[in-house]
């Protein structure tokens, strides 16, 4: 998993909680146990309580007002930039209204439930923010529609509910590399915040599916596993195929493309390694020819 000090999960999460008072710890951390629990559901409810404490309202943590110190091209970059992730957050945020109920259900968890309308809420505050800077910038934000097969491929077909969880192993580590190196771009300050606070909500996501996700393939066939990893080979190709389009806008503004994603791959090499998955799981050393030939 990749976290920083800064953004772990349990960084911020309030000490009269997890620290001071043990009997409230009692009260509040112990879940409601089932006998035949899927899921580790004492982790999940930890993780609730972390994510519930860390919920914040955009216009108290970021300064839409602040000017913006940019030219003229750096500002059609960041509206590009941007307007890519707006359409990217959106339809997470579609998916996960969607499967957030199939997933509960599935796996008989109400522990679940809690989490997932934390991280509803962390998606649907997302939009608001990216919508709410693009507009600063000067550009209302538009849905890419082309870019809809990738929610598409995400959740519909066989294992709809596995293929969501884990296909964002591959969202969440891709949103929280490009934060990381937007947020030291050449940008503007409410841009940099927006990355600074998004971070911290990103990396939560992660570290759910690191909980989740164990359980999830063991029960899961072999078939099922082929399946999801053909689902998350298709979302690789086509992230590196159209992020090809944007090699140009991103190092413009100090961000190398190419070094991104490395960095997505080689995160996602180790996330695969810490589930127990052979790291040739999904076809990186193809992906990383492809995008080394072909520009
Ligand atoms: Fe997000
Ligand atoms: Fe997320």
């Amino acid at each position: 998993m990749n976290e920083t000090e800064e953004n772990r999960p349990d960084a911020k999460a309030p000490s009269f909680l997890l620290n001071d008072n043990p009997t409230l710890q009692e009260l509040l951390l112990k879940p409601t146990t089932r006998d035949n629990a899927i899921l580790n559901d004492q982790k999940i409810r930890r993780l609730y309580v972390q994510a519930a404490s860390q919920q914040w309202f955009a216009p108290q943590r970021i300064d839409f007002t602040a000017p913006l110190g940019l030219t003229d091209e750096q500002r059609q970059v960041w509206i590009r930039l941007a307007g890519v992730f707006y359409t990217l957050e959106k339809m997470g945020l579609n998916v996960i209204m969607g499967m957030m109920g199939r997933a509960v259900r599935k796996f008989r968890s109400d522990e679940l439930a809690y989490y997932l309308t934390e991280q509803a809420h962390d998606e649907g505050r997302h939009v608001f923010v990216i919508e709410n800077y693009l507009k600063r910038l000067g550009a209302p934000p538009k849905f890419d529609r082309s870019l809809q097969i990738l929610g598409q491929v995400t959740h519909t077909g066989f294992y709809q509910v596995e293929n969501w969880l884990f296909s964002t192993l591959f969202s969440e580590n891709f949103a929280s590399s490009f934060l990381r190196r937007t947020r030291m771009a050449t940008i503007d300050p409410i841009g940099a915040e927006m990355c600074k606070q998004l971070l911290v909500d990103e990396s939560r996501h992660i570290h759910f599916l690191h909980i989740v996700l164990p359980d999830i393939l063991d029960r899961l066939s072999l078939m099922g596993k082929t399946y999801l990893r053909a689902s998350q080979g298709f979302m690789m190709h086509f992230t590196e195929r159209v992020s090809r389009g944007l090699k140009d806008d991103a190092a413009l503004v100090g961000i190398d493309r190419d070094a991104l994603l490395e960095e997505v791959f080689e995160n996602m090499e180790k996330s695969y390694h810490t589930l127990g998955l052979n790291p040739r799981f999904i076809p990186f050393a193809k992906i990383r020819n492809s995008s080394a030939i072909v520009h």
